[in-house]
């Protein structure tokens, strides 16, 4: 199968390597997971890609492993060149490489920064809906969650600023975590929210975690602004957690780069990753990392362009349905109001009635029975394999 796609790649140049059917048939594949009695699954939950990685960060990949020994790395001035390099190049965002920490994973970062700049029952707050762990994390380490809902306006979201200054007053807020583009609800924030969500934060002494691993998926007429390139106050108070784990499909490497400007603040998130054990980057991690930045603008451009149609097409083949889809400025994760059809589990009728797996609204806020998280970052044909399986169920029309 595999090989018959690459001869029509070769063969008809107007089709695109993002349309290539990457065999994932792997028993230890979390997406691709079988499920007893589905034998033709539709797999668009969990947030990896079902395309291949840049050749560049696989052949890195390669040389690394082909060498035969895999000991305790440290990035050296070429990691910090093509990490420094992508956020500059990018996003407009000068970063001193010794303001990075470098970590396992965006989520152990957060959870550093929880417990090293928040005490034990602080207020902590977020934007429901959410990528769940992040949740978890604040509560499983002692800190009051405190949401605040963001609110469905037309087809996009907003953030209800007097709730979150009501909030952070009332419960003495001493950390916001922000999501910048937002999983699930695929805002990118706008340079005035930014001001916004920072004047509050400065004005109330709190530390804000800026969430930024879904930076590079953002779409026309959209652009990702780091929270903490805003102004030489933000810089200070800000933890930025980012990683190319997500842009360039290798989530099962687990790598992340935690941009923390101010020293006490940097100092004590570290303090806290030695006092864990977990910390640094693995080997392959690295290698992976420093590739994809200094070799994949082109193929990140030309992969972003190929999600704007994958978004378009869901658009247009669900207009007109029960099925309503939000905006999406940011993220491959399209995310679904499926209230109309008034199903007590959205996420498990479409998975028996179509064998598609989406993610459960409730994994992202306990309201959110009624929604599902569709991940389009496959081939075009599966998106629309997946639409015609869709829209042959009259519940929906
Ligand atoms: C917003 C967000 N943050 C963090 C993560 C996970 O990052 P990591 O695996 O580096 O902890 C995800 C994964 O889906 C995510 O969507």
């Amino acid at each position: 199968m595999l090989k018959a796609l690459r001869k029509v790649n070769d063969d008809c140049p107007c089709m695109s390597v993002f349309d290539e059917i990457v065999d994932r048939n792997d028993p230890e594949d979390i997406k691709h997971a079988k499920i007893d009695g589905i034998d033709d699954l539709i797999p668009m939950w969990v947030a990896d890609m079902d395309f291949k990685s840049p050749d560049e960060v696989i052949d890195s990949l390669v040389e690394q492993a082909k060498k035969g020994v895999f000991g305790y790395p440290e990035a050296d001035g070429s990691y910090d060149k093509a990490l420094i390099g992508w956020y500059k190049r990018r996003y407009g965002w000068e970063v001193d490489p010794k303001t990075v920490l470098r970590l396992p994973g965006v989520v152990l970062g957060m959870t550093y920064a929880i417990r090293a700049l928040t005490k034990e029952h602080d207020s902590v707050l977020i934007f429901e809906p959410l990528y769940g762990p992040i949740a978890k994390s604040v509560k499983g380490n002692g800190r009051n969650l405190v949401i605040s809902d963001l609110v469905l306006k037309g087809s996009r979201y907003e953030i209800d600023f007097d709730d979150l200054e009501t909030k952070v007053r009332e419960n003495n807020v001493k950390m916001l975590i922000l999501c910048n583009p937002h999983n699930p609800v695929g805002r990118v924030w706008t340079r005035e929210e930014l001001l916004k969500i920072g004047d509050i934060c400065i004005k109330n002494h709190m530390v804000i975690v800026s969430d930024e691993i879904h930076a590079d998926f953002v779409y026309s007429g959209h652009v990702h602004i780091p929270i903490a390139s805003l102004s030489e106050e933000l810089k200070k108070i800000t933890v930025t957690c980012t990683s190319a784990t997500k842009s360039f499909n290798i989530a099962g490497i687990q790598a992340a780069n935690i941009v923390i400007a101010d020293d006490s603040m940097r100092r004590a998130v570290d303090k806290v990753s030695l006092s864990t054990g977990a910390y640094g980057l693995n080997i392959m991690g690295l290698v992976a990392t420093r590739a994809a930045y200094t070799y994949g603008d082109k193929w990140m451009d030309e992969l972003v362009s190929y999600l704007e149609g994958n978004i378009e097409l869901v658009k247009s083949r669900l207009s007109g349905t029960k099925l309503k889809v939000t905006d999406i400025e940011g993220t491959y994760l399209m995310w679904i109001d499926a209230s109309a059809l008034g199903m007590d589990d959205t996420a498990k009728f479409f998975l028996d009635n179509t064998h598609i797996r989406f993610s459960e609204g409730t994994f992202f806020s306990k309201k959110a029975t009624q929604f599902i998280r569709m991940n389009i970052a496959c081939p075009r044909s599966v998106v629309n394999e997946a639409l015609d399986r869709m829209l042959s169920l009259p519940e929906i029309n």
